[in-house]
């Protein structure tokens, strides 16, 4: 395992694309409403990040390993949908949740984040899913500090996920990100405190809580991308980069548009 740290230069250029990628969501936001496709929300993300920002969509052709190249610039993940749904056909309609994922490069370096979405009035569930996942987030963000370790962020968003009821989608995580997208280390959103590696001044990484209503189990779509809950109850998600700093966290992706944070009491 090879955890890069980031120093000065490297943590310049990563709240620029931290904050173009938070940009993309800010801009996207009054068009996500009943009646327009998934697909048009890509168009549309697309053609600003490389017209006007001049970055990468980083998710277009991205291939690891066992993976057929991802065709689309960002996620659109609906209803049940955990995540890395595909834009397409698909038109949003009243009632319905969307996380819009989006990784941006500028200079060399991603920036990843992503926020829910409500088309019209959400259902109580709905409404509260989302609001619950956006605190395991926060939950999270707030164990971020040297000394601490990946547990803790782990422990935290689980405790407070299945406090509510939820589960923890367990296939998928956090990574490490800087001039790659996903690196080490891993940030599983589950765990023990205590356990995993140190969390060290100058690591970047992201915080990803995927949450589901009913179980935590998971299906793959034909498509070899989009995720879904087994038993197809509603799942969300909320993504953001962060550094860890010398008094403990930074959260990166931040612009105009990025709702409150949440300051957890316990
Ligand atoms: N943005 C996603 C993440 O948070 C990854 C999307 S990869 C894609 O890690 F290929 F599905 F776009
Ligand atoms: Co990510
Ligand atoms: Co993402």
């Amino acid at each position: 395992m090879t955890i890069t740290i980031k120093n000065e230069d490297d943590i310049k250029k990563m709240r620029i694309a931290g904050q173009l990628a938070s940009e993309v969501l800010d801009f996207i936001t009054p068009f996500v409403k009943p009646e327009i496709t998934t697909e048009e929300i890509d168009r549309l993300c697309h053609n600003f990040m490389v017209d006007e920002q001049k970055t990468i969509p980083a998710p277009l052709n991205y291939a690891p390993p066992g993976h057929t190249p991802y065709p689309k610039s960002l996620c659109t993940s609906v209803n049940n949908q955990i995540c890395h749904g595909i834009p397409g056909p698909k038109i949003l309609k009243k009632g319905d949740i969307v996380n819009i994922d989006i990784t941006v490069i500028k200079d060399g370096y991603h920036g990843d984040t992503s926020r829910m979405f409500y088309i019209g009035e959400p259902s109580i569930l709905a409404k509260r899913l989302c609001d619950t996942t956006y605190q395991c987030m926060w939950h999270g963000i707030t164990q971020v500090k040297p000394g601490n370790h990946l547990g803790d962020i782990g422990h935290a968003i689980q405790n407070y996920a299945e406090d509510h009821g939820f589960s923890v989608v367990r296939e998928f995580c956090g990574h490490g990100i800087g001039k790659v997208f996903h690196e080490d280390p891993q940030i599983l959103h589950y765990g023990n405190p205590g356990e995993g590696i140190e969390l060290k001044e100058g690591m970047v990484f992201t915080i990803e809580p995927m949450i589901n209503a009913g179980k935590r189990d998971i299906k793959m779509l034909s498509d070899g991308w989009t995720v879904v809950t087994k038993d197809r109850s509603l799942s969300a998600q909320w993504e953001h980069t962060i550094l860890v700093t010398n008094e403990g966290f930074e959260v990166l992706t931040v612009s105009e548009g990025t709702p409150k944070p949440w300051n957890p009491t316990k």
